[in-house]
This record gives C-alpha cells, structure tokens and sequence, in this order.
C-alpha cells in the first residue's frame, strides 16, 4: 500500500462486504437483478425524480441524458469550460458540438448570464442549441433559481451534470433534479462509488425507457436478438448496484465526514490573507473536494508551492480541472470566455478531501499545511 494521502479515497467496509457477498450467493451476477433494481429506485428516491437508469459510468449517463433529450448531429450544446472532459466528451458522442462558457469567479459554476448570452448569439446565428449541461461543479450546485427561467424562456433542455453532486442541495432541492434528465457518477473518486459506475435520473419516463433500451444495445423484446437500431453496452452490473446499495446507506454520513474535514480547512486557512475556499458559502454542498483560492500578490505563495510542499509530505493535491478551452483536444471549439475559469486553474488547488481519511491522516495533512503556512508567514515578516 503507498503512504500517500489520497484526494478522494473509496470509503468502504464491512457493510459493503456484506452486500456484495449476499449478492454473489443469490446468484444474480449479472447486468440484471434485484440489487440493480432496488439501487434504482433508492437512488431516485435520493434524487427526487420518478426514475432511474443505472449505467457503467456517469460519462455513459451523460452520453444517453444528451440523445434523451434529442441532441444530435450538427447541434450546439453549452457546457461550462471549467468541467472534467466527459461532459464535453459526452456531447461529441452525440454528433453535437460544445460550445464552452466561462464560470462565476468567486463559485466556479457556471455563469449563468453569460449561459443567457451564449444562447442569445446561436439562436441569432442560426444554430440550433440542443442542450445546456451544467455541471454542479466539486460538489455545489449551479445557481438553478437563475439558471432554469433562463434556459426555459428560450426553450432549452437541460441536462444536469450532477457527477460529483450526490447529496448535496439548491434551495433544498437534491442535486440531479433540475434539468429534463441529471446524470451521477459512482467512480473510485466520488462522494460513493460503485468502483466504476453511474446514473441517469429524470421524472420523464419516456425518456428512461428510452436509456434503458438503449443501454442495453437496443435489444428489442422478441426471443431471438432483435435489434432495429445501434445501441450500447452500457448496464451496470448486479453486483455492483449491491456495493452502491450499501455506499447510499452511509451517503449521509460520508458527507458530515467531509464537511468536518472541510470545517477544519476552513479555520486553518482563516487568518491567512488572500486564501479563500471555493464554495465555503454553499450550505447545501456535499463537500466532495475541498479547494482552495489563493491570490499570490496576497498571500505571497502560489497555490502551486503549497502543493510542491504537501507532495514532498505524501500529500496528494490535485490543480482546479484544465479548462474545457484549453485542452488540445478542444482548441478549436466555439467559447464564451472571460478569463475566470483560467484565473481559477492558475489559483485553485484542492485537497484531501476523503470520508475514509483516519485522525493520523487528517492530522498529517493539517500539519504539513500548517508547517507551510508557518514557513511562509515567517517569510513574510522577516
Ligand atoms: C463533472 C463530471 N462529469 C462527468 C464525469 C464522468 O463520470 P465517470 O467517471 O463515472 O464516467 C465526472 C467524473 O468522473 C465528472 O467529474
């Protein structure tokens, strides 16, 4: 096993051995079964919404969210450029093309009058746009009170990126629930995983039906294989719904862990000028990473030496995602930009954030932080 102090650790244990082991001993080890349909319902539960499709993987999610709601070949869709790869990815599956926009300085989401703007300047060209995918960005949601009446008036699906959203709220409303069809992700990484896994939620049954079918590589419902159009292999398995039954179990519990980790971050950067944390102020987060913003001309450190020192400590830190813009394999795509999401590349480093992080582990990271911050306070003043 390596010492190093992950970001985002899987946090499993007996509860989900048993679960997998029960499973296995029914017999249902496949991509169906009662585990896989029990997990559908608990999720949408979770969710709010009237169903649920579970997949291999939220990029899967997305991929059928986006055909879900009719995006196709030669459509535009707007997606924050401050996004891991998949939610652009998942657009050119479709045919469509992303079309990036800026974020919110001080939140990171997307924002959402230049979202309205971008919509205005497609539809004045001509260009059909297919779908809105913002993404509920380390776990806040979007501003939906803003975003939703803006995407309505102008007849726009949304598909919620909700990946890394699970559990957390907007106004009280679950993460996943706002758009025509929300997608979550159960990779090694998230606030719960499957291993590899995701869903796709929606109150449009239709819509599910459709996913499902299609997940299941459009076979239709004839003895032999029938099959009158191309589908994926994209279900998840039994066995793995059995590991994320149990995951949701402890979902709540998982999440007050990372809030306390997040609640300590948060007293030991205070008195530090020019660091603040990303989303400090969203109540309803899931705290799935905790990021900090470091403005150099104040704090006289850049976020890249603090993560420079944690490395040399076994401390795992990771750089605010590459904007969507700035990816080779995008650098020709159409952006609305303003340079915030880049500032926050530049500034933003996020930090162990992991419910399955022991006291020693904890402790080790405060004080390689507190070690650093004592270093260049000293600096300072010298
Ligand atoms: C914002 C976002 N969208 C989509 C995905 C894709 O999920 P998955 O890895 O399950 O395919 C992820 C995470 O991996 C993500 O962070």
């Amino acid at each position: 096993m390596s010492r190093t102090i992950h970001l985002s650790p899987p946090d499993v244990g007996p509860l989900e051995e048993s679960y997998v082991v029960a499973a296995l001993r029914s017999g249902w080890v496949a991509p169906v079964g009662p585990d896989l349909d029990a997990f559908e319902c608990e999720v949408a539960a979770r969710v709010g919404t009237r169903g649920a499709v579970a997949v291999s993987s939220g990029t899967a999610a997305l991929h059928l969210a986006l055909l879900g709601v009719g995006v196709g070949p030669g459509d535009a869709v707007i997606v924050p450029t401050l996004t891991f790869v998949a939610t652009a990815n998942a657009v050119r599956y479709t045919g469509a093309r992303p079309v990036f926009v800026d974020c919110d300085p001080h939140t990171g989401n997307v924002d959402v009058a230049l979202v309205a703007e971008l919509i205005r300047n497609l539809t004045f060209r001509g260009q059909r746009v297919g779908a809105v995918v913002p993404v509920d960005l380390f776990g806040s949601c979007v501003d939906y009170t803003a975003l939703l009446p803006a995407c309505e008036a102008a007849g726009v699906p949304i598909v919620e990126d909700a990946a890394e959203a699970l559990g957390a709220t907007h106004r009280g409303r679950p993460a996943g629930s706002f758009g025509q069809a929300g997608i979550l992700s159960f990779n090694g990484n998230k606030i719960m995983t499957t291993s590899g896994g995701g869903m796709l939620v929606s109150d449009d049954t239709a819509l599910l039906a459709r996913a499902r079918h299609l997940a299941t590589q459009a076979r239709e419902p004839t003895p032999h294989y029938e099959h009158r159009e191309t589908g994926y292999n994209y279900r998840l398995s039994n066995l793995l719904a059995a590991l994320g039954r149990a995951q949701l179990v402890r979902l709540d519990g998982m999440i007050a862990r990372r809030r306390q980790l997040r609640d300590r971050y948060a007293k030991l950067f205070a008195p530090v000028p020019g660091v603040r944390l990303l989303g400090m102020e969203d109540a309803g987060s899931n705290c799935w990473l905790t990021t900090i913003v470091v403005d150099p001309e104040r704090s006289g450190w850049r976020a890249a030496d603090l993560a420079a020192h944690l490395a040399l400590r076994d401390v795992e830190t990771r750089p605010v995602w590459k904007p969507m813009h700035l990816q080779p394999a995008y650098a020709a795509a159409e952006r609305l930009v303003t340079g915030a999401a880049e500032r926050l590349f530049a500034d933003g480093l996020a930090l162990p954030s992991g419910s399955v992080l022991d006291e020693a582990q904890i402790g080790h990271v405060l004080a390689a932080v507190d070690e650093f911050l004592t270093v260049r306070a000293g600096a300072s003043t010298a």
